[in-house]
């Protein structure tokens, strides 16, 4: 674990599919209504996949999320509200801010879930859970989780608590 100034890191490796869900229903079950996830990572890195797993965690049917690549934003209510986001299609923070999307960003009755957040500026974010994907080969990630305010901090303790070795 890395920690610099409040900022706390949790670096899974070798994560598989199925690590993949663990972890993100491990996210999604402590997750609050106000809460931010960014998700970074390549093209086919797993970031619907995460969501899929956190919607699960939240109590929602993860069959039903899928990719919103052309609609910018899904809006999942069947229990605690999903802004999913998938900002793939904007080139920059500029293009951000005339999709309209921007107070998605603090969302006051549900959690908000961002693929491809490399698109907007962190500058103003308070808050914030940022899971980064990388490859290691075709099955495997590394999936890196950096918190940005104390509510993240105690999530990722919270996740150490259940221990590497379950993912
Ligand atoms: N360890 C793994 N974690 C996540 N996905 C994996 C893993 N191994 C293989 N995959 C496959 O990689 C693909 C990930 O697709 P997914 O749509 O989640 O990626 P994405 O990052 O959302 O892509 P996009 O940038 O197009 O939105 C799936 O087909 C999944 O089965
Ligand atoms: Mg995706």
């Amino acid at each position: 674990m890395g920690e610099m100034k409040g900022l706390k890191e949790i670096n899974f490796k070798n994560v598989d599919v199925e690590g993949m869900r663990r972890i993100g229903c491990e996210i999604g079950k402590n997750l609050v209504e106000g809460d931010l996830i960014l998700l970074k990572g390549d093209l086919g890195s797993g970031k619907t996949i995460l969501t899929k797993a956190i919607a699960e965690g939240m109590g929602i049917d993860r069959n039903k999320v899928k990719s919103p690549s052309f609609v910018l934003m899904n809006i999942y209510s069947d229990h605690l509200k999903l802004y999913h986001m998938d900002l793939y299609r904007l080139n920059d923070e500029d293009d951000f801010i005339s999709s309209g999307l921007m107070e998605f960003l603090q969302p006051v009755d549900g959690v908000t879930v961002v693929e491809w957040a490399d698109r907007i500026s962190k500058m103003k974010l308070n808050e914030f859970l940022e899971i980064t994907i990388d490859f290691e080969d075709e099955e495997r990630r590394s999936v890196r989780l950096r918190a940005k305010g104390e509510r993240f901090d105690q999530l990722i303790e919270s996740l150490f608590k259940v221990g590497d070795d379950e993912f």
